[in-house]
C-alpha cells in the first residue's frame, strides 16, 4: 500500500501530521528523522516534522538530504523547511521576535500545486524562534505574511517549504495545503478506510492465526474491545478474552461491560480478583508504589487464567500506533510508570498478535463502528489502568472506592445526558473526565443543623487530542451547580466539591 513517510525531528505536532494525512484515507508511517526505509517501494512522499531546536543549535537534528532528494516530493514544515533552506545554501537567522500564533497568508502563488484553491488572507499558525531571510538560488517564494517574508518556498521538482503548521487546526486552510501535497503532488490513490483495514486485517488475521488459539486481556476500554472484535471475526470462539475486575473500576462498570461483550459475542472470562488487590494495597499511600502493586497483582491474576488455555499459541493486545511511535523524547524522563493489560506468561511461549498497531485513536474508533459496535462502547473516554486507586489520595479501602464511584457516577452520567446547542453532550466534547477523592483532607460544613467534618471531591474534566497536552475544560455553570449539589446531597462522606482548573503540562491528567 502506498505511504508517506514523516520523519519526526522531536516536534509536539509530528502525531498530529500522522493524522492528518491518515485522514486523507492515506497511509503513513512516523520514523525518527534518521531512520529513513531505504528500499521501500511503497513510499511516495517525505514530510520533514518541525523541532524543537534551531538548526544552529549544536545536537539538532540533521539528515543527509540527498538519500532522499529527486526521489520523492519532500514536503518541510516550519524546522523541516528551515533545515532544507539552511542546508542547501538558504540563510535562517533568529527572528527579531518570535514569530508566534496566528497570521495571514499576504501574497500566495495559487499557481503552486501546493497552495492550489487558497484564498489570499488564508490564517495560518506560525511557532518559531527563527526565520528564513534568503532562500537557495533556484527555489521561488510561492506564500508570506506581513512579518514572514518567505513563509513558503518552492525547489522546482521536488522540495516545498512552509514555515507555518499545515496540520494545526488553526491554519485554515491547512488540510487543504496537505491534501494538495499528498494526493496532487504525492500522487496518493487514497485507498485507506476504515472497510479496506477491516477486509485487509481480518483476512490477515486469517492467515496469521490458521487454527491456533489467542488469548486477549480486555480493559473495557476502546482500543482493547476493537482488537478482541476483530480477531474474533477472524477466528471466533478460539478467542479467549479475559477481563480482570481489580475492584477499582467505576460503578456497575464491571456488570456492564461484561454484558456489552457477550452482546458482541465475545468468549469472555470475567475474573473477580477484587480482595486480592485491597488486601495488597492496604497501607500503601505513596502513588508509584500503589501503581507497581497493582501492576504486579495484575500480571499475576492474568496470567494465572492465562495459564489454565494450555493450547493458546498467541496473546491479543490493542497496541496503538502512537504507543509504538517510537517518538523522540527530548527529555528523557518518566513521570509516571503506566501499567497497561498484561505481561507475558514466558512459559506459554506466546506470540504477539496486535491488529491495530498501525492505527490512531479516531481510527480505532471508525474501525470500531465499521464493525458495528455499539456507540457508548466507542466513545467511552479513556481510563487508567490502575483505575480509582490513582483517583483517591492516600490509601485505599474499598469504602473509599465506593463513595468515589457515587460521586463519579453523578458526575459521569451528568455529562452524558447534558446536551449542548450543537446536540453534542458534553461527555462526547471531553476527552475525559473523572473524580478524584481527597481523602487525606477534611474540611468543615453544615448540613440541616449538623457540623460536618468530611472528604472533598475534586472533579476533573480535560479537552485533549491524545493526552500528551491537555486543557480543563470549560464547563457550563449551571451544569456544575447542579452536579456539585447532586453529590452532595447524595454520597455520605463528601460535603464538598471542587473543580481543577489545571492544564497539563504543567499538571497531569490524574492526579497520581
Ligand atoms: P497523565 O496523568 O500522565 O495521563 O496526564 C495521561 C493519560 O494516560 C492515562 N493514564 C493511564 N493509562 N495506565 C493507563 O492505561 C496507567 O497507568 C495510566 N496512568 C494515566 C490517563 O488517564 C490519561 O488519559
Amino acid at each position: 500500500m502506498q505511504k508517506i513517510i514523516i520523519l519526526d525531528f522531536g516536534s509536539q505536532t509530528t502525531q498530529l501530521i500522522g493524522r492528518r494525512v491518515r485522514e486523507l484515507d492515506t497511509f503513513c508511517e512516523i520514523l525518527p528523522y534518521n531512520k529513513f526505509p531505504q528500499d521501500d517501494p511503497d513510499v511516495i512522499g517525505v514530510i520533514l516534522s518541525g523541532s524543537p531546536f534551531s538548526v544552529y543549535d549544536p545536537e539538532a537534528f540533521k539528515i543527509d538530504l540527498s538519500q532522499i532528494q529527486g526521489r520523492y516530493p519532500i514536503l518541510g514544515i516550519c524546522y523541516g523547511a528551515q533545515f532544507m533552506s539552511h542546508t542547501l545554501g538558504g540563510r535562517v537567522e533568529p527572528a527579531p521576535s518570535r514569530e508566534y500564533g496566528r497570521q495571514h497568508l499576504t501574497t500566495i502563488d495559487v499557481d503552486n500545486p501546493l497552495f492550489k484553491g487558497f484564498d489570499l488572507g488564508s490564517q495560518v499558525w506560525m511557532s518559531h524562534g527563527d526565520t528564513i531571510t534568503a532562500i537557495p538560488d533556484g527555489f521561488q517564494c510561492i506564500a508570506s505574511t506581513e512579518s514572514v517574508k518567505y513563509a513558503a518556498y518552492y525547489c522546482p521538482g521536488s522540495l516545498w517549504g512552509v514555515q507555518f503548521h499545515p496540520e494545526v487546526f488553526h491554519s485554515v486552510q491547512g488540510s487543504l495545503l496537505l491534501k494538495n501535497f499528498v494526493v496532487n503532488i504525492c500522487g496518493s490513490k487514497q485507498e485507506w478506510s476504515a472497510a479496506s483495514f477491516v477486509d485487509t486485517t481480518v483476512a490477515e488475521l486469517k492467515a496469521q492465526l490458521g487454527n491456533d488459539r489467542v488469548i486477549l486481556g480486555l480493559s473495557g476500554g476502546v482500543d482493547s474491545s476493537v482488537a478482541a472484535v476483530l480477531i474474533s471475526r477472524a477466528i471466533g470462539d478460539r478467542l479467549t478474552c479475559i477481563f480482570v475486575d481489580h475492584g477499582m473500576l467505576r460503578k456497575n462498570e464491571f456488570t456492564q461491560v461484561m454484558e456489552d461483550y457477550k452482546c458482541l459475542g465475545l468468549n469472555v472470562i470475567g475474573v473477580d480478583a477484587s480482595e486480592k488487590f485491597f488486601a495488597d494495597l492496604a497501607g500503601v499511600t505513596e502513588p508509584e508504589q500503589k501503581r507497581k502493586i497493582i501492576g504486579r497483582d495484575f500480571i499475576e491474576v492474568f496470567n494465572a487464567e492465562a495459564k489454565k488455555i494450555t493450547d493458546a499459541r498467541w496473546l491479543g493486545q490493542g497496541t496503538i500506533y502512537p504507543d509504538r511511535i517510537e517518538s523522540l523524547n527530548i527529555t528523557g524522563k518518566v513521570i509516571k510508570s503506566h501499567h497497561n493489560v498484561g505481561g507475558l506468561p514466558k512459559e506459554m511461549h506466546l506470540q504477539l498478535c496486535e491488529p491495530l498497531k498501525w492505527l490512531f485513536k479516531d481510527e480505532v474508533r471508525r474501525v470500531g463502528r465499521q464493525l458495528g459496535m455499539p456507540e457508548h462502547l466507542i466513545t467511552r473516554h479513556p481510563f487508567p489502568g490502575p483505575g480509582l486507586a490513582v483517583r483517591i489520595l492516600g490509601d485505599i479501602t474499598p469504602e473509599k472506592v465506593q463513595i468515589l464511584q457515587d460521586a463519579d457516577d453523578i458526575f459521569i452520567r451528568g455529562l452524558r445526558e447534558y446536551v449542548c446547542e450543537d446536540g453534542e453532550t458534553l461527555y462526547n466534547k471531553v476527552w475525559q473526565a473523572g473524580a478524584i477523592l481527597l481523602s487525606t483532607v477534611r474540611s468543615v460544613g453544615v448540613m440541616g443543623d449538623e457540623r460536618t467534618y468530611e472528604h472533598p471531591v475534586a472533579l476533573r474534566a480535560v479537552t485533549s487530542t491524545d493526552a500528551m497536552t491537555a486543557d480543563w475544560a470549560h464547563l457550563p455553570y449551571d451544569f456544575m451547580a447542579r452536579v456539585s449539589t447532586d453529590i452532595i446531597n447524595h454520597v455520605r462522606g463528601v460535603n464538598r466539591v471542587c473543580y481543577d482548573i489545571s492544564s497539563k503540562p504543567p499538571a497531569t491528567i490524574e492526579w497520581e
